[in-house]
């Protein structure tokens, strides 16, 4: 039996459009929310029906909040719960300044006393299943991440998903995984792994363990189809055709993001989208210096057929 495939909380990517492109593939099996801002959903801005939006498919959806107000984290926590979702996530990985500065992300680590009391509080206001995100911590120290998580697991959090780097680290040194098998060890709830899986056999072997599910965010906007494509490996059962015609994956994800988001999110969900999709093209300098000119979604659909129609060997990417 293999482990369940995740697709990450990702800022301004894990929104309804990309899911529903996912699911043209044959989806995956978790998909997280991109975080939602405790007090903004509490306060009802003006889009948060779309980043509470659990469309297509509800009931593999997880939310994840982000907060530094236990009482915030509890309200909005409890709002999501009940939304046929199959839980609530905590972030306490984000290492982004903005948000550490607020006391919320991989700040929650600093702090394991306090991290437990805002859990316990979480944990009486969601009746779903409630995880957390995490990383190492501020440094490399086992004894500290697994004391920490213990701490967690016995106010009631109920699957863990580690990003093992350090606070401060970005992505140029690599994920260190056998911190989820470790990690698993110590702990009686599930542990599942993120970080760097950027090729569907990679992510084929690492479902292959020691881990109870894996993660992956970047690599997943490149290859939309690279779940589908890594369960076609573990099986030995191909469903995808051998190769992707890239053209078609881009117009389909820029109608969907025109169906699905509002206007104003489209530039710059488009723009996120590309900067990971373009890393399917060996030529892509010129077509992304277009992209990066563009406003409109007319104009970058049209950039990139643009460049499929100089570059016709760039349109294909194989499946596996
Ligand atoms: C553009 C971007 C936005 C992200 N936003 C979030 C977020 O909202 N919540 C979160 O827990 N992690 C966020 N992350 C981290 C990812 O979930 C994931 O941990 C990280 O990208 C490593 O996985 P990968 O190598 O498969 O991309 C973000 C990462 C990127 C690149």
């Amino acid at each position: 039996m293999s482990v369940p495939f995740s697709f990450a909380p990702m800022a301004t990517l894990s929104h309804r459009a990309f899911r529903e492109l996912l699911e043209d593939f044959g989806g995956c099996d978790f998909y997280y929310t991109e975080m939602v801002a405790a007090g903004a959903l509490l306060s009802g801005g003006r889009f948060e029906a779309f980043y509470e939006d659990p469309l297509p498919r509800p009931e593999k959806l997880v939310y994840q909040l982000v907060g530094a107000d236990p009482d915030q984290l509890a309200r909005a926590a409890a709002l999501l719960d009940g939304k046929g979702a199959v839980g609530v996530d905590v972030n306490m990985g984000c290492s982004a300044p903005e948000i550490v500065r607020t006391g919320a992300g991989v700040r929650w680590m600093a702090d394991a006393e306090a991290a437990r009391a805002m859990i316990a509080r979480v944990r009486a206001a969601v009746k779903g299943r409630l995880s957390v995100k995490l990383r190492l911590g501020a440094e490399e120290d086992f004894d500290r991440l697994a004391a920490f998580c213990r701490g967690l697991e016995a106010e009631g959090v109920e699957l863990f998903t580690l990003h093992p780097r350090t606070a401060k680290e970005k992505f140029k040194r690599r994920a260190r995984w056998d911190y989820v098998g470790r990690l698993r060890a110590e702990l009686k709830v599930p542990v599942v792994g993120n970080g760097d899986v950027d090729t569907a056999p990679l992510l084929a072997s690492r479902a292959a363990g020691p881990c109870d599910g894996v993660m992956v965010g970047r690599a997943a906007v490149k290859m939309p189809w690279m779940f589908a494509a890594a369960r076609g490996i573990e099986t030995g059962i191909r469903t995808l055709p051998e190769r992707i015609d890239l053209e078609a994956v881009a117009d389909r994800f820029l109608e969907l993001l025109s169906k699905h988001q509002p206007p104003e999110f489209w530039e710059s969900r488009a723009r996120r989208f590309f900067l990971y999709f373009c890393d399917n093209l060996k030529w892509a300098h010129h077509v992304r210096t277009a992209l990066a000119r563009e406003t409109e979604l007319t104009a970058m659909a049209a950039a990139l057929r643009a460049h499929f129609a100089q570059n016709p060997e760039e349109r294909w990417a194989p499946a596996y």
